[in-house]
């Protein structure tokens, strides 16, 4: 059951789509004071709270805040309280269970136990918002019944599940071919190479520079026909520069920002001064995704949206204030008030929150200043994208992600989780964010694998691939100037070569399980508390995820490690994978064991009664076959295991689960087989492992 409450005027967000009738009665559940957003419960001591998406720290967000406004943070060191994205879902598990929606586009503080263990508090500024209750029975329930009320995620095309490398500073022809031919002379899987800003003309969106990519229609064609796609980033800010026609236009027919005079409002990033299309006005979101056409034009059909909080490296303002700062204590004795003064407004001069106050969105003729509506930018310019790239082609899926989000954008598009860095604790916050990016409906979703400040290491490189096996999004991005990462920098290619074919493998269950999440509104990473929930200790595991119905992934993400201790809430069959990618199989009881892990071997777990499809190595998605399998598996007691199994040509825009092939196998004189006839596909070999053993 989902309850609708509306305070004040809240602001259309299109966060949800069904159309609710507002309840007339109080709150249930809060304390609510004032009307102000100020809401409060009092938790036991043993409720856990899920829930806010991309956000730091745990799983379980207790004990800490944690702040709803998208933020170019470029450090996720554990002390911040807000990400790129702004997802105001919680899920509370303890007496009362219950999901809690905030659609509310201004800053949110959530304060989880974090000024009193005891106490969740959820405050803004803001007088208009609504409020969405969602009660079911369990768990998984009321995240079904939550995506169902914000509408069906975004499906990626196949190809978007494949390996795809990545980085800052990739800046001409020469070296998108030098990546190709180092990845395929080496026999090591790619999908695609990313273009990040160095492709452009002086950070000027849809423009390519043409004396580092004199033939860049050609460059895309030769590399597609290898099987390798080329995805370029797109950013928030429009270059202020006479004669570029993105600039003109927008200028022209008002499309921009507009600071309090009404003249485009000038802030900063790459390109220098730039202006922010008011993605709040659907013309100028018209306008801008029909842009995107320039690029798919030259056969790109992938995009990454950056810099969309939006990201300000300064504005006019703030460079006046900090300049007179300076010049004020340039002639006095600068003592330590200066030097921390200078500091700070050096600081203060990009990303200040105080700009989000001197601009404003164009929203049916009326003037909304930007800090009011600040977390549905990179949504809107996301759903520009999306828009415009349907107007492109309409039965076609694009690749396309973002980086700051909010609940509502996962319709269009998925989100990567920023600059992470190559720091083994952020392999765990990457685990540890994936079901909470599910719970609010983002379900294409990766981290930057090796990490993407810092330099990597080799061993930091092969734990977070054996975890990113897993992840819908799969790519290899880092910073310009941190050790380069793409896996033929490392001496053991061989392992990765072995290590990406078996994602390939594993893409068809993938793909398969993705899908049915996303029609089913369901969750493709899930915690172990949500499918074993009166398993008490299963609620304090943050390290092993379910994926799909059949996989448990339990990854090492410590340094040095030997192996790791894994929790089974029930019997599962280990499957351990060793540096050849050969496997040996093994029933493990209910309970805690230590699994030895030596750096080239991971494990993954089927659960009981369940089986793997596993497809053929494959290099791409254009050379893998999902019509021939092989299955592995573990029956406890049964003689029958069966696995509803999607797929698809995996570029068309109609999805129908209605195609859904249920393959069934038996047991018959003691040997599995195939028991219904499947035309589509072939299974080569029946490796199912019974209980029996003990
Ligand atoms: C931002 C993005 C990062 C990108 C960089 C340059 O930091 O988060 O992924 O590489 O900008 O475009």
């Amino acid at each position: 059951m989902i309850r609708r409450y509306d305070f004040g005027i809240p602001f259309p967000t299109e966060a949800v789509v069904l159309d609710l009738t507002p309840n007339p009665e109080p709150l249930p559940h809060f304390t609510k004071k004032g009307t102000k957003l100020n809401l409060f419960l009092k938790l036991e001591r043993d409720t856990v709270v899920y829930g806010l998406g991309e956000s730091n720290r745990g799983l379980n967000k207790r004990g800490y805040l944690y702040e709803s406004f998208c933020s170019d943070t470029s450090t996720h060191t554990p002390d911040i309280f807000s990400m790129y994205g702004a997802h105001n879902f919680l899920l509370i598990s303890g007496k009362n269970t219950f999901g809690v929606f905030i659609d509310c586009p201004e800053k949110i503080t959530f304060d989880i136990g974090y000024s009193d263990y005891d106490d969740l508090k959820i405050s803004g500024e803001s007088t208009d918002y609504t409020i969405y209750i969602i009660e079911e029975d369990n768990l998984r329930s009321i995240i079904r019944s939550f995506r169902t009320l914000i509408g069906e995620s975004y499906i990626p095309p196949k190809w978007g599940f494949g390996y795809q490398q990545s980085r800052w500073g990739y800046s001409k022809e020469s070296e998108f071919y030098d990546i190709a031919d180092q990845y395929q002379n080496l026999d090591i899987p790619l999908e695609s190479i990313y273009m990040d800003i160095d492709y452009m003309e002086a950070y000027k969106d849809f423009t390519v520079d043409p004396s580092r990519f004199p033939n860049f229609k050609t460059m895309v064609s030769d590399l597609r026909s290898r099987g390798i796609r080329l995805v370029p980033i797109i950013d928030a800010g429009v270059k202020i520069e006479e004669g570029y026609s993105v600039y003109e236009e927008g200028v022209e027919h008002g499309y921009f920002c507009e600071d309090e005079t009404g003249k485009p409002f000038v802030a900063a990033v790459w390109p220098g001064r730039v202006h922010f299309p008011d993605f709040i006005n659907p013309a100028a979101r018209k306008w801008f995704g029909e842009k995107y056409k320039i690029l798919t034009d030259c056969g790109i059909d992938g995009f990454w949206n950056d810099m969309n909080e939006p990201a300000i490296f300064y504005s006019e303002e703030g460079l006046e204030e900090t300049f007179s700062y300076l010049d004020s204590i340039r002639d006095t004795n600068i003592g330590i008030k200066e030097s921390f003064g200078m500091r700070e407004a050096i600081e203060n001069l990009s990303n200040n929150p105080k700009d989000y106050d001197r601009f404003y969105h164009n929203h049916n003729g009326e003037r909304i200043v930007h800090r009011k509506l600040h977390n549905l930018y990179g949504y809107m310019m996301t759903r520009a994208a999306s828009e415009g790239l349907h107007s492109i082609q309409e039965d076609k899926r694009f690749l396309l992600f973002s980086r700051a989000s909010y609940i509502g954008m996962h319709r269009y598009g998925g989100i990567w989780t920023g600059d992470n860095s190559s720091w083994w604790e952020h392999l765990l916050l990457n685990i540890k964010m994936m079901p909470s990016l599910n719970m609010c409906g983002f379900l294409y979703s990766g981290a930057d694998l090796g990490g993407f400040g810092c330099d990597t290491t080799y061993d930091l490189m092969i734990r977070w691939l054996q975890f990113g096996l897993f992840t819908p999004l799969m790519r290899n991005h880092s910073a310009i100037s941190t050790r380069e990462q793409e896996l033929y920098q490392f001496s053991s290619t061989g392992y990765f070569s072995k290590l990406l074919k078996f994602r390939y493998r594993l893409l068809p269950y993938l793909y398969s399980e993705f899908i049915k999440a996303v029609k089913c509104h369901d969750m493709f990473f899930l915690p172990l508390s949500f499918e074993y929930e009166h398993d008490s200790l299963s609620r304090s595991v943050e390290d092993q995820l379910l994926i799909g119905e059949s996989l448990m992934s339990a990854p090492v993400y410590t340094q040095n490690a030997a192996g790791r201790y894994v929790y089974l809430p029930e019997s599962m069959l280990m499957v351990k994978f060793d540096s050849r990618l050969e496997r040996t199989c093994e029933i493990l009881e209910k309970g805690h064991h230590f699994i030895e892990l030596s750096l080239e071997e991971f494990v993954l777990f089927i659960k009981r009664n369940k089986f793997l499809m596993l497809a053929p190595e494959a290099n791409n998605t254009d050379s893998l076959d999902c019509t021939s399998f092989e299955i592995i598996g573990y029956s406890d007691q049964t003689d029958v295991l069966s696995y509803d199994f999607y797929d698809d040509d995996g570029i068309s825009s109609k999805v129908d689960l209605s195609t859904m092939l249920q393959v069934q196998i038996s047991k018959k004189d003691s040997v599995w087989k195939l028991s219904n006839q499947i035309p589509q596909i072939k299974i080569t070999k029946i490796d199912i492992m019974e209980a029996s053993v003990y």
